[in-house]
């Protein structure tokens, strides 16, 4: 059965032939049920992106109703992915300057030793641990790149899984109320500042800059920890997902594990933990020639426009060495993410870790987490056939 609709797509069992059907179609198409103008293709979505009338919260509603005035209010309001023009600007160089500054390769060795550690205590290859391992391990790296001390990594990891539930308009009023609780935790542990440390050296660079809200940057410093999260662990997990459908793909890496960061990025492009992100628009457009008015809003299928041909020649084919590879699923324009390498190098090392393991597809079966824009794969274990 397709996915109902472009949002149910997300965490559709594979809702690819769905968007190969929207690619094929006009460049927006109106949903009447959800509202929403649905755009697939690469050009139509970075032309929505770079558009200055195109913003990332509806004007009037900065921060979602239903965390207004709570802990995660405060942190949303003040999250460099929530804000436009010049509040936007500075805190997005700030952040983008300290991330581009990190060591990959320091990052790489940090996440392959969390991988280990939390192999220990989780176990895997069991289907449930490898879940639980791969929503904790690039949460764990990001903390500790903060600034935080590995014993206090469980704590941090559970909090940040808490606060990210007041992103999602899928949670329900007890999630929110545990999300506010945590983000006002969260915002209390990252006013410690350590020397050397991703935190200190945002704050350094803030200062510099003359961005002095010292509440906006401890709430971006939580943010780094949320845009991480279901992001990271999603990529990781369709790794696995992508390893599980094409065991020739596992022999492959495993023969020669320099192709891991390539796989990687293929994965990014082909089965995208994001699958979409929306714009509000705010004065009368035009958009690949439909006129769009004050208050219609675009849901970007960024996983559409991953697989659009235009893009991507041999878009449907997943290609290790893919020449020039399009990415869409970490956005574009003056939004787009700044955590894109940091993401890539935990993932590459999640999944190098993971190639000395028995990932068998007789053994693991997946779901995918309920969302309006992730695709978080959940493993479980299949019930093992008695031979006769
Ligand atoms: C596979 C993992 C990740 C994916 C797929 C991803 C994807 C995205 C996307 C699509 C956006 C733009 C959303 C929009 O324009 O509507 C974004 C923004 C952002 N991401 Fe990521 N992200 C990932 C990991 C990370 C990591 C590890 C960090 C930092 C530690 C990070 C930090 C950010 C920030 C700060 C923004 C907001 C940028 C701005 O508004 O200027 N992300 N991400």
């Amino acid at each position: 059965m397709p996915p109902l609709n472009a949002i149910a797509a997300a965490s559709h069992a594979d809702p690819y032939p769905y968007y190969r059907e929207l690619l094929a179609g006009p460049a927006l198409v109106f949903d009447p049920d959800l509202r929403l103008w649905i755009a697939s293709r690469a050009a139509v979505i970075e032309e929505i992106m770079e558009h200055p009338q195109c913003v990332v919260r509806p004007p009037a509603e900065a921060v979602p109703q239903a965390i207004a005035g709570s802990s995660a209010g405060t942190v949303f309001a003040r999250l460099v992915r929530m804000n436009e023009g010049a509040v936007h600007a500075c805190a997005r160089r700030v952040i983008g300057q300290a991330l581009a500054a990190l060591d990959l390769a320091a990052v790489a060795e940090r996440s392959a030793q969390c991988a280990r550690a939390l192999d220990a205590h989780h176990g895997l290859p069991d289907g449930t641990a490898l879940t639980r391992w791969l929503c904790d391990l690039p949460t764990y790296v990001v903390a500790g790149l903060l600034g935080f001390g590995d014993a206090e990594l469980p704590q941090v990891a559970l909090l940040v899984a808490d606060f990210v539930r007041c992103l999602s308009p899928l949670s329900t009023a007890q999630q929110l109320a545990s999300a506010s609780t945590a983000a006002h935790t969260l915002m209390e542990l990252m006013q410690a500042s350590t020397p050397g440390t991703l935190a200190d050296d945002v704050r350094r660079r803030a200062a510099q800059a003359g961005w002095e809200d010292s509440d906006a940057i401890i709430a971006n410093l939580v943010g780094l920890m949320a845009q991480t999260h279901e992001a990271t662990a999603g990529l990781i997990g369709n790794c696995v997902v992508t390893l599980l459908r094409q065991p020739g793909l596992l022999a492959r890496l495993r023969a020669d594990p320099q192709l891991v960061g390539a796989f990687v990025h293929e994965v990014a492009r082909y089965d995208p933990s994001v699958q979409n992100t929306r714009r509000f628009v705010t004065h009368p457009i035009s958009v690949a020639g439909m006129a769009l008015q004050p208050g219609d809003t675009v849901l970007l299928l960024l996983a559409a426009a991953g697989r659009d041909a235009s893009a991507n020649p041999q878009a449907e084919v997943f290609l290790l060495e893919r020449p020039e590879r399009q990415l869409s699923g970490f956005g574009h324009g003056r939004h787009a993410c700044p955590g894109q390498d940091l993401a890539l190098a935990i993932a590459t090392s999640a999944i190098e870790h993971l190639l000395d393991l028995q990932l068998d597809p007789a053994l693991l079966g997946w779901t995918y987490a309920p969302s309006a824009n992730a695709r978080l794969p959940q493993f479980f274990n299949s019930p093992v056939k008695e031979r006769p």
